[in-house]
C-alpha cells in the first residue's frame, strides 16, 4: 500500500458503468480542448474489466433508448466518442443506417462502451472496489479539502488509499429479491442470470420459473423458452398480462434534459404527477415487440397442442425454499388469492432493483450529509449531496436521485448532459475556492 500512499485527485469516480464513463470522457474532452481547468481524475471499478449488465446480454435484446442518447452526443454532438464515431471506426456506419433502427442490440451498445472506455483507460483501474469514503483521520471537515478512499483488490484486501477533493458515486442499482427468497445456485436474480444459467446442465432444467413482469422477466422468459425446447417455462406475473412500456413521443419527453429542471424546481404536486402518469415509461413494463414475440410463442404452442409457456398471473412469489435439487416456490395470487407451493428446477427472480444507496460507503461522513423529512439525501441541482456548511469536499451522485432529479436518475437518457453539469460544477467550485484562498491570503498579508 505504501508506494501509492497520498495519491491526490481532483475527482475520483466510484464505479465505472456508463454514467462515470460519460464523466471520464467529459473530463478528457475538457483536457483535450486545452482548458486551463484540467481536473485530475481517477475511476475505480470493482469488476476485473469493463462490463455493463453482462449477465443480461441476451441474444437479440435491444437498447431501450435511442443510439443518439449515447455517452456524449446530447452534451457535445461533435464528440469523437459518439456511437456514430464508434460505428464509423468499426466500418459499419452505412450498414447501421441501412438497418433503419434507432435501437441497437445491447450487444452492439456494449461493444461501443468497451471501445469508448479503452480510449480513457489511462484513468480507470479495474479490480478495485472502494470500501469506504471518509475524512482523513483526526481531521475536522473545515480543515480538510480532501476525502480519503480505501480501495480493495479482487481478494477483498485494502491495498490502496487515494485522496480526492470530490467523489462521484455511481455504483448502480441494487438487485431486489422477494422477501423469503435467498439466492443460491438454483435461485437467481436476473442480474446474475447468464452466469448462473451457464453453470447448469440445460438437460436438468425441465421446469423453470421466472418471477416478475418487467423487461428483465420478459426477456429471460423468451430466452429460456427458446434455449430449453424440452422445458416448461412458468411466468409468475403480478399483473394480468405484461404491460407495455410507453415510449410514445409525448411521454418520452420525461427523459428530455429539460425535464430535470421541471422536476427539480417543481412542486411536490409536479413531482407526483411525473410518477403517477409516467412510471409506465420504465418500471414493471415491457417493450411491445417482446410482448408480441412471447404471445406468438404461446399461440404457436396452442396450435401444436402443447403448453410449454405457462402463466400464473395476478400472482407474486412470497417465499422460496430448497429441498434437495428441488426449488419450492410459494406463490400467492390468482383470482382467489390462494397460497400455493410449486416445485421447479430453478427460479429466476426478475423482481427489479432498489435505487443506488451510498450510505454504507460514506460511514461516519454520512452525518455531514443533509436529509429530507423522508430520510432521503438532499441533493443540489448539480447532483452534489447537500452537506453541512463546514464540509469543503464535493460528494456527487450519478444515480439515487430520482426523488430530486426525476426518472432519468438510473437511466442512460441524460448521462451525457448530467456528466457535463458535474464537470462544470467541479470546475466552478474549484475556481470559487481558489479565489477565496487568494483573498484570505491577501487579507492575512495586509494584516501582517
Ligand atoms: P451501472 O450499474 O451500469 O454501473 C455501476 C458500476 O459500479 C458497476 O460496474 C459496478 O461494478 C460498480 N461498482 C459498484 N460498487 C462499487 C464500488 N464500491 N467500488 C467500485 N465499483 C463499484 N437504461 C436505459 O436508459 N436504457 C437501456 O437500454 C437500459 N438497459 C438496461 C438493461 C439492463 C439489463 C438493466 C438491468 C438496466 C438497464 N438500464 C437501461 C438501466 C441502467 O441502470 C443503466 O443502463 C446504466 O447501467 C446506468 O449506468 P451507471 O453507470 O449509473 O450504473
Ligand atoms: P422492474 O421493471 O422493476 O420489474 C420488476 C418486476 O418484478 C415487476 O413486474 C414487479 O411487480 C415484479 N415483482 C416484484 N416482486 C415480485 C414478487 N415477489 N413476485 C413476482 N413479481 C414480483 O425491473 P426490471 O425488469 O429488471 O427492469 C429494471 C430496469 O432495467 C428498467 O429500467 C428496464 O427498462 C431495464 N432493462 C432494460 C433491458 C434492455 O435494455 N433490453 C433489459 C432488462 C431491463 P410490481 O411492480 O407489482 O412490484
Amino acid at each position: 500500500m505504501s508506494d501509492r500512499e497520498h495519491e491526490i485527485y481532483d475527482a475520483v469516480g466510484i464505479g465505472l458503468g456508463p454514467s462515470n464513463l460519460s464523466l471520464a470522457i467529459a473530463l478528457e474532452e475538457l483536457r483535450a480542448n486545452g482548458s486551463e481547468n484540467e481536473v485530475k481524475s481517477l475511476f475505480l471499478e470493482r469488476q476485473p474489466s469493463f462490463g455493463w449488465h453482462r449477465n443480461m446480454l441476451l441474444p437479440s435484446a435491444t437498447m431501450q433508448v435511442s443510439f443518439l442518447k449515447d455517452l456524449v452526443t446530447f452534451r457535445n454532438p461533435m464528440s469523437s466518442f459518439s456511437f456514430i464515431s464508434y460505428l464509423h471506426a468499426s466500418g459499419r456506419l452505412p450498414q447501421f443506417v441501412n438497418n433503419q433502427d434507432f435501437f441497437p442490440t445491447r450487444e452492439e451498445f456494449h461493444q461501443y462502451l468497451e471501445w469508448a472506455q479503452a480510449r480513457v483507460a489511462d484513468r480507470i483501474v479495474y479490480g478495485s472496489e472502494v470500501t469506504s469514503v471518509r475524512l482523513p483521520p483526526d481531521t475536522a471537515p473545515e480543515l480538510s479539502d480532501r476525502l480519503r478512499l480505501e480501495v480493495a483488490d479482487a481478494t477483498g484486501r485494502v491495498d490502496r488509499v487515494v485522496e480526492a477533493r470530490n467523489v462521484v458515486i455511481s455504483t448502480g442499482l441494487v438487485p431486489s429479491m422477494p422477501e423469503g427468497a435467498e439466492r443460491d445456485e438454483r435461485v437467481w436474480h436476473s442480474s446474475e442470470f447468464l452466469e448462473k444459467y451457464r453453470r447448469m446442465n440445460p438437460r436438468e432444467l425441465r421446469r423453470v420459473a421466472v418471477a416478475g413482469a418487467g423487461q428483465s422477466a420478459a426477456e429471460i422468459t423468451r430466452f429460456l423458452y427458446d434455449e430449453l425446447p424440452h422445458a416448461q417455462v412458468w411466468a409468475i406475473i403480478p399483473s394480468y398480462g405484461y404491460a407495455i412500456a410507453d415510449d410514445t413521443p409525448y411521454a418520452n419527453q420525461v427523459f428530455d434534459p429539460g425535464a430535470v429542471d421541471d422536476y427539480y424546481y417543481g412542486t411536490e404536486q409536479t413531482r407526483d404527477a411525473f410518477w403517477r402518469y409516467h412510471r409506465n415509461t420504465n418500471y414493471s413494463v415491457v417493450d411491445g415487440d417482446v410482448i408480441r414475440e412471447l404471445y406468438r410463442r404461446s399461440y404457436d404452442d396452442d396450435v401444436r397442442g402443447v403448453r410449454r409457456l405457462r402463466f400464473l398471473n395476478l400472482t407474486r412469489v412470497i417465499g422460496v425454499k430448497r429441498v434437495g435439487a428441488e426449488t419450492r416456490v410459494s406463490v400467492e395470487g390468482g383470482p382467489d388469492a390462494e397460497v400455493r407451493e410449486l416445485s421447479f428446477d430453478a427460479v429466476v427472480c426478475a423482481t427489479g432493483y432498489d435505487a443506488m444507496e451510498p450510505t454504507g460507503l460514506l460511514g461516519d461522513l454520512d452525518r455531514l450529509c443533509l436529509r429530507d423529512e423522508a430520510g432521503r439525501y438532499r441533493v443540489e441541482r448539480d447532483y452534489r449531496i447537500m452537506t453541512a456548511p463546514e464540509m469543503r469536499c464535493g460528494i456527487y451522485l450519478q444515480g439515487g436521485t430520482e426523488h430530486t432529479h426525476g426518472l432519468t436518475s438510473s437511466l442512460l437518457s441524460n448521462i451525457a448532459v448530467r456528466s457535463g453539469e458535474i464537470v462544470d460544477s467541479i470546475v466552478a467550485r474549484r475556481a470559487g475556492q481558489n479565489a477565496e484562498s487568494t483573498i484570505l491570503a491577501k487579507v492575512g498579508g495586509d494584516v501582517g
